[in-house]
């Protein structure tokens, strides 16, 4: 089947944009299927580092459609400046990209309510990205969000906009006892962005369908990570959308029974930003030097990232829900300095050993992670692109995580240019 799904297994910031860049090259379609601009995907190549919030990953390759899905939640002014970074990078948009019609819209109000919440002491801290993510799907979820195909006839659009501004104005000032700017310059501004989301604005279900159709090979970009989903994951530490390969149907109107791979993308170690509970979490020197080799800082918000030991919990379940039988390793080079690794096997917590992912908070913020322990290699393995030119402890390192996680690699990242990367099989 030409459609691979490609998901982020742990907490988010797996390394998915170069495993997405890398993988674009066999595909003709790369579509995003959930998230917005809280997501921060790092391509490096010819020695530059570019960050993408919004646009698919695919987006560096020439000749590629780049889809921006229903299932996403669109700033309009953060994609804006996104295109324009990439039109200074020489990167032409038009007719590579498309947005959803049915795509809900991030608006400032959105980022107002998302921050006064996070803020207060009153409110349980989440940690987000402060981007209006949660607030956008809220009111998806509540029927009361703007699309971007309201964007097409400006007196719906004002319409639409005054009755939810009437009620976030009410709701802001009461919460967080905020003021909303005047509603005449949240139309104006949303006004500006019109022509532009006009313009690569289609449906993009029905597009997809019928690219799928003619057999054209469709990679489906997840954004966050399993642990994020908002069904599956570390509730309520979690985002606002399935990102989990499910939400790749939802999220982009391709049929389930069409989809035929499913990637995961995991770190050879385990990070998360914002609030959560996290078992493997190293509050020891062995967790600054993870983030200081990983540069585990975050792409979008510079937060330092939280680090720990490999989680094969968290594997087993991702690959459980995602329906993974390969995996993308990323980071492996981060533990070339390690005397002796970890990797998490259980969870202990009252008498019990958990195997499976418990959805108990209680038991995830007090458990005792179960450890087997293996020997570093102590050598360099930056840019190396041969299996078995890796150490000999750093094969068995891989084939534990392998057995462990109950999932084959097909391809390891040793470092974040294109070429630093070993491959092991296609995608599709
Ligand atoms: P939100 O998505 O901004 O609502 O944030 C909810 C949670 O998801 C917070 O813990 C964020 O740090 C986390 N999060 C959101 N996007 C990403 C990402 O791309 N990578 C890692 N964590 C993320």
């Amino acid at each position: 089947m030409p459609i691979a799904v490609v998901v982020g297994m742990q907490w988010g910031d797996e390394g998915k944009g170069k495993i997405i860049d890398l993988f674009a090259e066999e595909a003709d379609i790369v579509a995003r299927y959930q998230g917005g601009h809280n997501a921060g995907h790092t391509i490096c190549f010819d020695g530059q580092e570019h960050v993408l919030h919004l646009i698919p990953s695919g987006i560096f390759h020439a000749g590629k459609l780049c889809i921006i899905g229903n299932g996403v939640v669109i700033d309009p002014r953060a994609l804006m400046e996104e295109m324009q970074m990439l039109g200074a990078a020489g990167i032409a948009l038009d007719g590579r990209l498309v947005l959803s019609d049915r795509a809900h819209i991030i608006l400032p109000y959105h980022g107002t309510s998302d921050k006064g919440r996070e803020s207060g002491d009153r409110f349980r801290r989440i940690g987000t990205t402060g981007r209006g993510i949660g607030p956008s799907y809220s009111d998806k979820i509540a029927r009361l969000g703007v699309r971007a195909a309201d964007y097409e006839d400006e007196d719906r659009l004002r319409e639409v906009l005054f009755a939810n501004y009437e009620e976030k104005k009410q709701i802001l000032k009461l919460l967080y006892g905020k003021d909303l700017p005047p509603f005449d310059a949240l139309l104006e501004e949303q006004l500006g962005y019109r022509e532009t989301i006009c313009r690569f604005m289609a449906d993009t279900g029905s597009l997809i369908r019928k690219e799928i159709a003619a057999g054209k090979k469709i990679l489906c970009e997840g954004a966050q990570g399993t642990m994020l989903d908002v069904d599956h994951g570390t509730y309520p530490f979690v985002t606002s959308s399935s990102s989990s390969a499910g939400g790749a149907c939802t999220g982009l109107g391709i049929p389930p029974s069409q989809v035929g791979r499913v990637v995961g993308v995991i770190k050879a170690y385990t990070t998360r930003v914002g609030e959560g509970p996290f078992p493997t979490e190293l509050k020891c020197g062995f967790g600054e030097q993870l983030r200081a080799e990983g540069h585990e800082f975050g792409a979008t918000t510079g937060r330092p990232r939280r680090c720990g030991w490999f989680d094969a919990v968290v594997a087993r379940y991702g690959n459980a829900i995602n329906g993974t039988r390969a995996l993308a390793l990323t980071k492996i080079d981060v533990l070339d300095k390690f005397e002796t690794l970890k990797v998490c096997t259980g969870y202990k917590h009252g008498g019990k050993v958990y195997e499976e992912m418990p959805a108990s908070l209680k038991v995830l913020e007090n458990c005792e992670p179960v450890y087997r322990e293996y020997p570093g290699w102590k050598e360099s393995t930056v840019g190396v692109d041969a299996y078995d030119k890796l150490p000999g402890n750093a094969r068995r390192y891989i084939e534990e995580l392998s057995r462990l996680s109950g999932a084959e690699f097909t391809l390891i990242s040793t470092g974040p240019e294109r070429g630093h990367t070993i491959r092991l099989s296609g995608l599709f």
